[in-house]
């Protein structure tokens, strides 16, 4: 019923709704009102309350609350599900455990913090309650297991677009995910995916931003920043978190429905500071310098050796000259 009482006071932020009328609009006594009210402004929501006025909702805390989020990404065809904690090992562990028990395309994962936070190639992720978002999203996609790397992009070209949206940054992307702000990394992205030969049986998006993330461990100071630390003040984590499930929503199911990239991939070009550059491609077999020239309308990475042979990268790990930690 909280979340009911708040999804009231949202939809009437700034005027005043009685008691009474919330009372008769959820069927609960106006005791309970006041008593949800009373909770709701413990958690941070600045309410007035004027005796035979009633309720005015003033101002909304940026909290990753399952309430808030449920009634914000409720016209969304991802985000209808949500698990919300305040300390997990990993969101994208426990989206894991979730899929495996038949969790619902689009169901979400959120942590303020996570204790293992993980990244690609084994390293480790940290994230700090409060500043950062820290999510998993389980997708079903009925696709065929070698496109999977393609939702890499959707997830990039998505984050990078809310990100924009949200703070007018021009943010960058590298291929294939990871978001960047001057020449650093605002946010990593962890796909998973279980599959058999020919079929998807879940894919596991996790993300993490930096957002209003003040100081970073010494370690990865030279190679990580945050939005704060560009824009110089503090960015509402509910606002990219609502813009990005949207944008991946529009994204993916354009692909889903239509087997074609081509949206992620304009996003992706526009946004790409891999291309025209020199980059180090590692895979299993070797490691390549070249020059990156293009990307595929499947997403592709096109690179070009100094001996003029053309090789495209479908999935693996890049660094690009000049940018995170490759110099
Ligand atoms: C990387 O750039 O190496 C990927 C980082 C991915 C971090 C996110 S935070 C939410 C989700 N849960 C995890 O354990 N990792 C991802």
């Amino acid at each position: 019923m909280k979340k009911e009482v708040l999804e009231v006071l949202k939809s009437n932020k700034n005027k005043f709704i009685s008691g009474e009328q919330l009372s008769n609009r959820l069927g609960v006594t106006r005791t309970s009102i006041w008593k949800y009210v009373n909770i709701l402004k413990k958690e941070g929501y600045r309410i007035e309350s004027i005796s035979r006025k009633g309720y005015k909702l003033i101002e909304e805390p940026d909290i990753l609350s399952k309430d808030e989020l449920l009634i914000e990404l409720k016209e969304e065809k991802l985000g209808n599900n949500i698990y919300y904690f305040e300390t997990i090992d990993s969101t994208n562990n426990y989206a894991k455990r979730l899929a495996l028990e038949g969790a619902v395309e689009g169901t979400i994962v959120f942590s303020e913090k996570q204790t293992g936070g993980r990244g690609r190639l084994g390293r480790m992720w940290s994230s700090l309650p409060g500043t950062s978002i820290s999510m998993s999203i389980i997708l079903r996609p009925t696709i065929h297991p070698n496109e999977a790397p393609k939702i890499t992009e959707i997830s990039a070209a998505a984050t990078a677009e809310a990100i924009t949206k949200v703070t007018n940054l021009q943010v960058g992307i590298k291929w294939p995910n990871d978001i960047i702000l001057n020449n650093k990394k605002v946010c990593g992205i962890l796909t998973e995916m279980s599959a058999e030969l020919n079929n998807i049986n879940y894919v596991i998006v996790g993300i993490g931003v930096n957002v209003n993330v003040d100081e970073f461990p010494e370690e990865i100071g030279n190679v990580a920043t945050s939005i704060k630390k560009v824009l110089g003040s503090e960015v509402s984590r509910k606002d990219i978190v609502i813009n990005m499930v949207k944008e991946f929503g529009d994204l993916y199911y354009d692909f889903i429905n239509t087997g074609s990239l081509e949206r992620t991939v304009d996003i992706c070009k526009k946004r790409s500071v891999t291309l025209g550059k020199i980059v180090r491609v590692m895979n299993k077999k070797e490691t390549i310098i070249a020059k990156a020239i293009d990307i595929t309308k499947n997403g592709e990475l096109v690179i070009r050796k100094d001996n003029g042979e053309t090789i495209k990268v479908i999935s693996g790990e890049v660094s690009v000259r000049g940018i995170d930690s490759y110099v």
